[in-house]
């Protein structure tokens, strides 16, 4: 098959790592691809937020599979254009987007699909919010209903706080997506994800993950896109993971399907567990980054065929082979992350990284210039292992985290600290 992935990032990096193992795989491009990517498949400058664009590329490639791995495109209706156009893709539709594209949307699912999550307001004016924080009190949390690049939740300790974010919000600091408003119970608990592919009918489960969104050690400083996760996660238990599927993800796909929506993809389930209970965080609706590093690493050569399975929408009979294995991923990031970051440092050392199927390191945002690897994104690499155990993972990847000279990048010590 000729297949194309769309992305840039660090998890598309391992998608692509993933699909070349795979012997149905005759031809890769990656659009637009990094200096990573571009060792190990063809990347092409292509816009993936524009439709058209990506279905003519498709046509002119003969393209028999795409894998959307980012949300952007999928929210602007890609997968839409490609299946219309007979291109089999992996992604969901624009309408089922939503589950990541409007927390009100998902809030509303939940309702109707009687899923437990935070019980919520959805505000379409800064009066109406803030007078609910008023009579809710605080902790609460205050989010932008659209996308807004994993900024748009805040945690607000006090209801001063919470009115603030409320203003900032419908003041235009998230533009669009802050033109509506949920405002949320706090929950307390442990946050773990899991992974669900789908194919509009049937559900598969293929891991579990746990990140690290602060961008210190101990889980300390601002929230960033994610310094590192490991996977499994061993909160999510086979007891846990049972009541997610039977009480969140069914009940979800069903309604979906009763809306004329159905899912199809992979649906990253952001839980909050406390009590042996799981509630619904949130939805996104593709793989997480870097969560999608470490399952890769488990997954390997089938992964390829689990997309295809789900596209296809034959689900029923795929089956996950699990060794009984653990990954870890160290995200190298820029000095001033996620702050202002310096652009443009060299990063030495990487060709002594090993690369096979229990090392790798994945790049996120790096570009070849003159024969030379350059950071030119905040987070740059992600330092990847698979081993018998997480503390073997995590001896690898801190190992080839040693090898790699880059003195303006720094890393989290302390991945994987909770199940370590
Ligand atoms: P979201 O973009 O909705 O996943 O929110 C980003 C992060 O904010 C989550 O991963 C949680 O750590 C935190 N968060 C979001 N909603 C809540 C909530 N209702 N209670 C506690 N923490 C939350
Ligand atoms: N690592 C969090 C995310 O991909 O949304």
């Amino acid at each position: 098959m000729n297949i194309l992935i769309l992305g840039g990032g660090g998890r598309e990096h391992s998608l692509a790592w993933a699909v070349l193992q795979n012997p149905k795989c005759d031809r890769l491009i990656v659009a637009p691809g990094n200096a990573g990517i571009a060792a190990i498949a063809e990347c092409a400058s292509l816009d993936i937020m524009d439709p058209g664009a990506v279905v003519t590329f498709a046509e002119e490639e003969a393209i028999d599979f795409v894998i959307i791995g980012p949300e952007a495109p999928l929210a602007a209706g890609v997968a839409d254009r490609l299946r219309e156009a007979g291109v089999l893709t992996f992604g969901p539709l624009k309408a089922a987007a939503q589950l990541e594209a409007s927390k009100s949307f998902t809030k509303e699912i939940c309702d109707a699909a009687n899923a437990p999550t935070a019980a919520y307001g959805h505000f379409t004016d800064a009066k109406a919010a803030r007078e609910y924080v008023t009579t809710q009190g605080a902790p609460i949390v205050v989010k932008a209903d659209g996308l807004a690049a994993g900024k748009g939740v805040i945690i607000a300790e006090t209801v001063e706080q919470a009115h603030a974010a409320i203003d900032d919000m419908f003041g235009g600091a998230f533009g669009n997506a802050g033109a509506e408003v949920v405002i949320e119970e706090f929950m307390t608990g442990e946050e773990a994800s899991l992974f669900v592919l789908c194919d509009g009918q049937n559900i598969l489960p293929i891991g579990s993950a746990q990140d690290h969104k602060r961008v210190g050690e101990g889980d300390t400083g601002p929230n960033t896109g994610g310094m590192g996760a490991y996977s499994p996660a061993p909160v999510l238990t086979p007891e846990i993971e049972a009541l997610t599927m039977d009480r969140i993800v069914r009940p979800t796909m069903d309604e979906m399907t009763k809306r004329g929506m159905p899912f199809q993809g992979v649906l990253y389930v952001g839980l909050m567990i406390e009590n042996g209970q799981p509630r619904l965080v949130e939805y996104n609706v593709r793989f997480g980054d870097p969560e999608a590093q470490v399952l890769m690493m488990r997954l390997g050569a089938q992964a390829m065929d689990l997309m295809h399975a789900a596209a296809e929408g034959r689900l029923d009979r795929a089956q996950v082979n699990w060794a009984d294995d653990h990954a870890l991923c160290v995200v190298m990031a820029a000095d001033g992350y996620p702050g202002d970051y310096t652009k443009g440092s060299v990063i030495g050392g990487l060709d002594k990284c090993p690369a096979d199927s229990f090392n790798m390191v994945f790049h996120a945002g790096t570009t070849a210039k003159n024969g030379q690897i350059t950071a030119s994104g905040g987070r740059v690499l992600n330092v990847t292992a698979r081993g018998a155990t997480l503390r073997e993972a995590a001896d690898r990847a801190y190992r080839m985290v040693d090898s790699i000279d880059w003195p303006q990048g720094f890393c989290r010590r302390d991945i994987g600290w909770r199940a370590l």
